[in-house]
């Protein structure tokens, strides 16, 4: 309960501050050293030795292997209940944490390196998240370390024993989506429609706040609108722009645009503007003040961790410019400490078009090469073939191919609804060849044609293949497929 009785204690200075204020009790969890920063942007961090890990050649010969940090391995019991309440920690209870961490990582590496596992990612970001929320997939801060995992030091250790393996690490962000703080005036207690015009935003104070945090430190709600602001390009399914029609938007790091369900049919841009699944905020990533600051949290991770590559959860939820803009940010500032060939992947649930929007430079329907052999040949200059300018290039691949594994599935015998709009062929042969022509696969790191997509057959989000009947046969049968036959990566 001491969560509960002391969530208050810092709201008054927590409104005043624009920057997350340096607290000298969390320097152990805080990847920004800087005790002056006004501003997020003043964020600087630190690295023991200035020596980096420099990037593979060729990412296609490194399988990966995915962990759940939480349900792995418990090196370190002490930080189970960190903060000493009743809703954090019950390895009963699937909704609570189980206790992995870092240190039981590192038990296990030799297990995984002898497996013949050459890349490591935890999905889950590394961010502090409500004291429940074991999956991490809600930060509640960007420079602060989640507590239950380990310490900065820890997450160095881990790191540095990856490398010594020759293994390579993946980081999960989420770029533009937060935890549950923000609420909209008028429907704090039931789902808020989606409304271009916008709603009030409002800090919902939750109970059980973990450090006294009452709000995010480092991004403002602002309710006054602005009649000429422009808003970013949105594209449908097919690949073509959307026409929005608005009235000014608020000034607000936050879309205050009402929140949609996970599941169901809705236009790409309402799922961008909207809370997700009405418990995860979204910021406002296409207004450059908020885009500047995601760019420095993504620096200061690569700096401080000597992080190999990202993976972004959600990534078709940020729009396509902004997307483009934190990837290219990130490159460059792997570039500067020696990573040359940094992988950027991305979470794409939707059809083979509309990711295609976001790998590389982008491409759209009505930007095909002509034919396979075509896409084999293509270089940097033949403009006509992308959507944006060299230097903007957004994911270099996607991590876990859904339109492989809504094929796999049907292949492995399942029915129900296994089709998306605008996607490849079922057929796995038919399918890599529209992937081919349709996806970006050139490397903006070395000019080549390089197809880094990561296949996998099952994932944190969707069913375990054993469940089934015959199903490990069948989830065997799959890994073979994506391991062996289709070109990018295992994962
Ligand atoms: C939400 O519902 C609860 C329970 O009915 C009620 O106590 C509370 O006042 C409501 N809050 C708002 C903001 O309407
Ligand atoms: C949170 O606030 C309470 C009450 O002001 C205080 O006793 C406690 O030490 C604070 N905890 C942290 C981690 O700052
Ligand atoms: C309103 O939006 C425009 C365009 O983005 C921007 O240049 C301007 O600074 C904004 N006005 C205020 C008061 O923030
Ligand atoms: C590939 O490029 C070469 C040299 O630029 C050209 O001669 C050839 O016709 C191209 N092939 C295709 C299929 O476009
Ligand atoms: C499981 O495998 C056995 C042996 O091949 C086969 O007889 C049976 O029909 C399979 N069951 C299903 C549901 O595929």
């Amino acid at each position: 309960m001491r969560c509960l009785t002391a969530a208050w204690s810092l709201l008054s200075l927590a409104t005043a501050a624009r920057a997350s204020p340096y607290r000298d009790d969390l320097v152990q969890w805080n990847l920004n050293t800087n005790p002056n920063a006004q501003s997020p942007l003043d964020y600087t961090t630190t690295h023991p030795t200035g020596n980096y890990m420099p990037s593979p050649g060729n990412w296609r010969e490194i399988p990966f292997y995915t962990i759940l940090l939480d349900k792995f391995a418990d090196g370190d019991p002490s930080n189970n209940d960190f903060f000493g309440s009743p809703y954090e920690w019950d390895w009963r209870e699937t909704q609570l944490r189980f206790g992995g961490d870092l240190k039981g990582l590192v038990s296990k590496l030799d297990y995984l390196q002898g497996m013949g596992i050459k890349g490591v990612f935890i999905s889950g970001t590394p961010f502090l998240n409500m004291l429940w929320q074991a999956d991490s997939y809600s930060p509640i801060d960007f420079t602060l370390l989640d507590p239950h995992w380990g310490v900065f030091d820890d997450w160095r250790n881990t790191i540095n024993e990856i490398h010594s393996r020759g293994m390579y690490f993946m980081m999960d962000f989420t770029v533009g989506t937060m935890g549950d703080m923000v609420g909209f005036n008028g429907h704090l207690n039931e789902s808020t429609p989606f409304d271009l015009n916008e709603y009030d935003g409002v800090w919902k104070h939750p109970n059980y706040m973990p450090w006294n945090f009452t709000q995010y430190l480092d991004f403002e709600i602002a309710n006054t609108r602005n009649m000429s602001c422009v808003m970013p390009t949105f594209w449908q399914d097919d690949g073509t722009v959307i026409d929005v029609q608005y009235n000014g938007c608020l000034e607000s790091d936050f879309d205050q645009y009402g929140d949609v369900e996970a599941f169901g049919v809705h236009p790409d841009y309402e799922r961008q503007l909207s809370k997700f699944a009405s418990v995860q905020d979204r910021l406002r990533e296409w207004k450059p003040g908020v885009m500047a600051k995601l760019q420095t949290f993504a620096c200061m991770v690569i700096t401080a961790l000597d992080i190999d590559a990202i993976r972004i959860d959600k990534s078709t939820q940020v729009t396509v410019d902004a997307l483009a803009a934190w990837t290219q940010a990130a490159r460059e500032c792997a570039a500067k400490v020696g990573k040359k060939n940094i992988l950027i992947t991305g979470e794409v649930t939707g059809g083979d078009t509309f990711g295609a929007l976001y790998y590389g430079r982008g491409r759209t329907p009505t930007q095909l090469p002509p034919g396979f052999l075509a896409a084999a040949n293509l270089t940097a200059d033949q403009n006509q073939f992308f959507l944006r300018d060299a230097a903007h290039n957004g994911l270099d691949g996607v991590a876990f191919h859904y339109s492989i594994y809504r094929s796999l599935t049907r292949f492995l015998g399942m029915d129900g609804n296994l089709q998306d709009a605008f996607d490849v062929d079922t057929n796995f042969v038919t399918a890599w060849n529209q992937i081919f022509v349709n996806n970006d696969f050139l490397n903006p790191n070395t000019g080549k044609i390089d197809p880094r997509h990561m296949y996998g057959t099952s994932n944190f989000d969707v069913y375990r293949w054993p469940s089934l009947e015959n199903g490990t046969q069948k989830s065997v049968l799959a890994t073979f497929i994506t391991s062996l036959l289709l070109p990018g990566i295992p994962l």
